[in-house]
């Protein structure tokens, strides 16, 4: 079962049994559920494809069937507003033999009534999608391996989603990698990063490997530094007691923008297919310098946002947010600096941050060139050229933009920045999509390619450990107001080194 990334018209993915671990949770109801409507409708899932939920409520089949459209209902509801509706030959086809397992996780009785619906199902293949809290994502791994579930026969797979959080630092990522490879192969492991589902991370890799201009370029002769951002306007809504013990740095840099990171700077993989794609991805990761713990504290900051005003209305601060400690320390946003050891990048740095509560939700990349070697114009000097960059805009807009620099009409030569732009929505016809369609539908096909691999994962969380170590000893804290864009000393990461962030929006 080699992995070879699907071809541009794709056909429906081979018969199988689903099963949806925390079928009744956030995830499913949010995400998966649409995602698998979203397939359906595009004629991607096989006839013979099970969906079985499995958690610890007692529910009836047909009551698990209409919960998981109530889901729907509201997630259409919520994002394509009033009047959107659901196809009813679509839901039909999708929940055609839909089933329930009431069990619990840890009780080898469920893992009984498991191999039974796969027997009845018709067909030997099996995705076990853990939608779980993560201290159940070994357990059941074990479960389902001594219940002799992961047994693969030659025409048949075995797979197992593993959402994240992947770990919480190095040795525990480890310790569960070291856990999943004991029981089944490597290529039996889908561990998500959701940010890899997203059509304009994916076109990063397309847009700097099939258009050459891009590599002329791309390299320490002409970039100066880059800055990626992922700026949220939520806080944490109601996930406080997750968060608490998670922070910032955990929940989004080691995955989703170390993700951003390694598409903006690996080296061009020899195939599009997964072994060559996560080689490189791993390389550069990797390839983070490993700061020692002084280097840590002062290439980063953290931030905890305090209550604020957005648009008249009142926010509360993180500390008044509901399962928060009053006096919690926990970060809502992280800056970075980092740097890549590689013939490439060496003196390129890379600046990160992520927030809760900043001004405007942007998640973006910005490449900034090094300004013109020398100023031809009359009257003109280098360091007063503006900096010219290329913007690539992840969500909401999505896109690329370059920022460069023309003469203004006149008979003055005056210089002002003008922007080349690609906006999505200008180009192509966007279906309503969660992002997890292409990643339920590549795992239900067998291709990795979108997945992390162990060693991804393990790089990840290697480069940033120092900054987890630095914090245990000093782990100081800015507060910024609830509708800014992080703390004063965010700005400071960069205007040390001569830099601004790009303004959000
Ligand atoms: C999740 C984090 O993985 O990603 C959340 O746990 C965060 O805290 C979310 O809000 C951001 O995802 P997106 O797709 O909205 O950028």
């Amino acid at each position: 079962m080699t992995s070879t990334r699907k071809k541009s018209k794709a056909l429906p993915a081979p018969p199988t049994t689903l099963f949806l671990f925390g079928a009744r949770g956030d995830l499913v109801k949010r995400l998966l559920t649409p995602a698998l409507y979203n397939l359906s409708r595009d004629g991607l899932l096989d006839e013979g494809l099970r969906i079985v939920g499995v958690d610890h409520n007692a529910v009836s089949d047909a009551e698990f069937a209409t919960l998981l459209e109530d889901f729907l209902r509201d997630e259409v509801l919520n994002k394509q507003g009033q009047g959107a509706s659901v196809d009813a030959a679509v839901w039909a086809r999708l929940t055609r033999g839909i089933s329930y397992v009431q069990g619990d996780f840890l009780d080898d009785a469920t893992y009984v009534e498991l191999a039974a619906r796969i027997a009845a199902s018709g067909t030997g293949n099996a995705v076990f999608y853990l939608a779980t809290a993560p201290r159940f994502f070994s357990e059941v791994v074990q479960r389902l391996a001594t219940s002799g579930l992961l047994k693969e026969g030659p025409e048949t797979f075995r797979r197992v989603v593993i959402e994240k959080p992947f770990g919480s630092d190095l040795q525990t990522a480890e310790a569960l990698n070291a856990c999943l490879l004991k029981v089944m192969s490597e290529k039996q492991i889908y561990r998500i990063d959701h940010y890899l589902g997203k059509e304009t991370v994916q076109n990063i890799l397309v847009s700097r490997f099939s258009n050459s201009l891009f590599e002329a370029f791309w390299n320490n002769h002409y970039i100066d530094h880059v800055q990626i951002t992922a700026a949220e306007t939520v806080g944490v809504q109601t996930r406080g007691s997750f968060y608490e013990h998670t922070g910032a740095l955990r929940d989004m840099v080691p995955n989703h923008l170390f993700q951003l990171l390694a598409m903006v700077a690996m080296e061009p993989p020899a195939a599009f297919g997964a072994d060559a794609v996560r080689g490189e991805k791993a390389k550069v990761v990797g390839a983070i310098r490993p700061w020692s713990m002084e280097e840590a504290r002062t290439n980063s900051v953290r931030g905890q946002y305090s209550a604020g005003e957005v648009a008249g209305k009142t926010l509360a601060g993180y500390r008044e947010e509901a399962n928060v400690a009053p006096d919690s320390h926990t970060e809502t946003y992280v800056a970075l600096k980092v740097m890549i050891d590689n013939w490439r990048w060496v003196g390129v740095p890379f600046y990160l941050r992520t927030g809760k509560r900043m001004s405007v939700r942007d998640t973006e990349i910005v490449i900034c060139f090094k300004p013109a070697p020398y100023a031809q114009f009359r009257n003109t000097e280098v360091e007063r050229l503006s900096p010219t960059y290329l913007r690539i805009q992840i969500q909401p807009n999505e896109g690329m933009w370059f920022d460069l620099l023309a003469k203004k009409p006149g008979p003055s030569l005056d210089m002002a920045n003008i922007e080349l732009g690609f906006a999505y929505r200008d180009f192509f016809e966007m279906q309503p999509s969660t992002g997890y369609e292409t990643l339920i539908y590549d795992c239900l096909i067998g291709d990795q390619t979108l997945f992390q691999r162990a060693d991804n994962i393990e790089n990840g969380w290697r480069a940033v450990q120092p900054f987890l170590d630095a914090w245990k000893q000093d782990a100081a804290l800015q507060s910024y107001p609830a509708g800014e864009d992080g703390p004063a000393a965010g700005d400071e990461l960069l205007a040390r080194d001569g830099r601004v962030w790009h303004t959000l929006g």
